[in-house]
Formats: C-alpha cells, sequence, structure tokens
C-alpha cells in the first residue's frame, strides 16, 4: 500500500502505529535517499514499542539497541557506505531470527543475503521538502494504519 504523509509529525505517527501491532520477530528493511526519513520512521516506530530513549542515528556505530514494551528490544542498523559489514552481519543474522527483537535496517544493500525473505520494506521518496511517500509492502495487517 501507498500513504502520503505530509509532515515529519505524520511520517512518525504513521510508524507508531504500525509499531504498536509489532509482535516481536519482524524485520525491517528501509529504502529512501539520504533524508528520505528511514530514520525518522524508526523513531515513531520505536514509540509504538513504548521505548523511551530518543532513537539517534546508528551512523557511526552502525547498531543500536533499545529496551521495548512486553519484553521486546529493537535492533536499528544503518549500513550507509560500509563495504564490508564483517562481524555485523553475524549479528544481524541472530536478531533478524529472534522472536523478542524487531530489527530495522536502513541501507541494508550489503547484508541482503542475510535479511530474510519476508521481510517488510518501507520505501520512501521524496516528492517535496515535507512530503513523503511511503510504500509499505509485507505488512500483514494494512487495514489498521
Ligand atoms: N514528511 C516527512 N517525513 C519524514 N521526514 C521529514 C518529512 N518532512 C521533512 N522531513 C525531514 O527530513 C529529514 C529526514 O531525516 P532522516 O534522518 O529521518 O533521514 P534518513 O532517511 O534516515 O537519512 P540517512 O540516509 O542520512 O540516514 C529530517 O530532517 C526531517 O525533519
Ligand atoms: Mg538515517
Amino acid at each position: 500500500m501507498i500513504i502520503e504523509v505530509k509532515s515529519e509529525a505524520e511520517m512518525k505517527a504513521l510508524a507508531e502505529k504500525i509499531g504498536t501491532q509489532l509482535k516481536g520477530g519482524e524485520v525491517f528493511e528501509l529504502i529512501g535517499d539520504i533524508g528520505a526519513g528511514k530514520t525518522t520512521f524508526t523513531k515513531g516506530l520505536a514509540r509504538g514499542l513504548a521505548i523511551d530513549d530518543d532513537v539517534q542515528s546508528p551512523s557511526f556505530t552502525i547498531s543500536r539497541m533499545y529496551e521495548a514494551r512486553d519484553g521486546l528490544q529493537l535492533a536499528h542498523y544503518d549500513f550507509y557506505r560500509l563495504d564490508d559489514p564483517g562481524i555485523m552481519t553475524n549479528e544481524l543474522a541472530e536478531f533478524a531470527n529472534d522472536a523478542t527483537t524487531v530489527t530495522v535496517v536502513e541501507w541494508a544493500d550489503v547484508v541482503e543475503g542475510v535479511l530474510p525473505k519476508d521481510r517488510m520494506r518501507i520505501r520512501i521518496t521524496t516528492p517535496t521538502e515535507t512530503s513523503r511517500t511511503v510504500e509499505i509492502t509485507g505488512f500483514a495487517n494494512e487495514e489498521r494504519l
């Protein structure tokens, strides 16, 4: 499905709605250019997972972990400009298969091989400075968005 959001707040609200419906074990691939809103989407998802910490872009550390509601955790990866993810690949593969982890990956091309086929894809394009087109595939409860 395709959803148009008109502001950063609307993007977060959409992601929060998705976040509240997660049960653990989900993997998200976030696709979009620099500044598209991938990290902004992740902040909203974190809100839906009742994460109190401020979610920051993991660009320099590659991954960040957050404790979430119901014994879940959020693993947030960003592989921007990383040619060799090395040992991070194993860690990601483990979390992606863990039923208590929600895994979110920005710039996933380099780890494509370890992501499960039934992942959710969030593709964000930027028609204007403040509007975004969000294409969601693989989310089971589309009627609840
Ligand atoms: N409708 C919108 N949805 C999301 N972000 C928006 C929107 N309108 C404006 N923005 C702005 O766009 C920027 C998105 O930045 P963000 O860090 O989320 O992008 P990103 O896709 O994670 O980029 P990067 O590839 O560098 O990690 C923010 O500055 C945000 O305020
Ligand atoms: Mg980002």
